[in-house]
């Protein structure tokens, strides 16, 4: 049976492809060793989805392995060996906020880690598709030089720029900007995957992803836009919005698209590729007009608070092109809106909450 490795399993990308890969009969072996608990607090913790994923996979292998264990990954990787087709690295420390504090931490997971990944799949499965989560980060604060127009509710790329019509594409610089220590170790794990597949002629790709989110997003204040926003619109708790007057833009996409395009490449694999990939033009919003989405949804007013000073290095504009992609495959297509995406995280929220007061 062909086996999919994936890191990261019981977080938002991981346990959406724990579930799409599950059902396209591979054998899916997960490693996720709850760290998301250690960065955010219990309540960011993933053990739930970790705990639903193998009561509805029976045949869902999970290792609370430390991806900076190489000798963990080792005996895994040596039990399945060429049987392994697929790897999907998305464990992570995933916020830049949070890894300025211990950025010894955070490089020996985005960066170490993803080195170990990658040396221990080129000794056991050299022929397996290797697919990276990066981000949109690894251009630092680029996208913040270009002209913006400030509108009602959002800021916008002058017209007559050419990313104004599709967003941003991969042709940006990575160089010579403000990335945060955390968009400096993912941008070192980026050039590593690119690398091993030019250098070790290996199938991999970065995906850089813009927001990513859906319903089984553990949604913490420092990572997690659109999940923890509703979780505030839900709960009444209040929701500091930081610079920018909260018109700074984001693409956002469903962890079940950003999955499928998983799925769309590893059918037809490319050696060394980055994408550029979120909501783009299809589904994208600044805070202001999430926080009127949530209050339409929910039928409540949200309870806000706002701070003049930006995270640094905050995006004020990302809408992520996602053409590249679309021109190689060209079968793959969105299924959700903006709204669709809010309503679906509603949703799961208040069951998840009507849930937790049963018990
Ligand atoms: N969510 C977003 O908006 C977003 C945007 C761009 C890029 N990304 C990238 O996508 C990837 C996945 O993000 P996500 O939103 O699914 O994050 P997530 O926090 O929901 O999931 C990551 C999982 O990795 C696990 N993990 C962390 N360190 C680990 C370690 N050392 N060993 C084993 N497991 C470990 C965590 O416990 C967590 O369950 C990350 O690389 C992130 O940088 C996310």
């Amino acid at each position: 049976m062909d086996i999919a490795i994936i890191t990261g399993s019981a977080g938002l990308v991981g346990g959406e492809a724990v579930e799409f890969f599950s059902k396209q009969s591979f054998k899916v072996v997960g490693i996720d060793n709850d760290m998301r608990s250690t960065f955010f607090g219990p309540e960011a913790s993933t053990g739930w989805n970790n705990k639903r994923l193998k009561a509805k996979y029976p045949g869902y292998e999970h290792h609370n392995t430390d991806i900076r264990n190489l000798k963990g990954l080792e005996e895994i990787f040596s039990k399945y060996g060429a049987d392994i087709k697929l790897i999907i690295h998305a464990a992570a420390p995933p916020s830049h906020d949070w890894a300025a504090k211990e950025p010894f931490t955070d490089f020996s997971i985005n960066a170490t880690g993803t080195l170990n990944m990658l040396e221990t799949a080129r000794k056991h499965c050299p022929g397996a598709v290797f697919i990276f989560m990066s981000t949109n980060k690894v251009y630092g604060d680029t996208p913040n030089s270009l002209p913006l127009v400030e509108l009602e509710s959002r800021y916008e790329v002058a017209n007559s720029h050419p990313y104004a019509k599709h967003g941003i594409d991969e042709s940006m610089s990575i160089d010579a900007s403000l990335h945060s220590v955390f968009g400096a170790s993912k941008v070192s794990a980026d050039v590593l995957v690119q690398e091993y597949g030019r250098y070790f002629a290996m199938k991999t790709v970065c995906f850089r992803g813009g927001c990513l989110t859906g319903p089984t997003h553990s949604g913490a204040m420092l990572h997690g836009f659109l999940s923890y926003l509703m979780s505030c619109a839900i709960s009444g708790k209040k929701y500091n919005l930081y610079g920018y007057k909260g018109k700074q833009v984001r693409d956002n996409i469903h962890s079940y698209d950003l999955v499928n395009a998983f799925y769309h490449f590893y059918k037809n694999p490319r050696r060394g590729e980055v994408y550029n990939m979120g909501g783009s033009r299809h589904s994208n919003c600044s805070v202001l007009e999430a926080i009127e989405l949530c209050e339409d949804i929910t039928g409540k007013s949200m309870n806000w608070s706002y701070t003049d000073k930006n995270r640094s290095g905050d995006h004020i504009w990302w809408i992520s092109d996602v053409r590249k992609f679309q021109s190689h495959y060209p079968e793959w297509e969105y299924t959700r809106s903006l709204r669709d995406i809010l309503e679906e995280i509603y949703n799961a929220m208040s069951s998840r909450l009507g849930k937790s007061h049963d018990a």
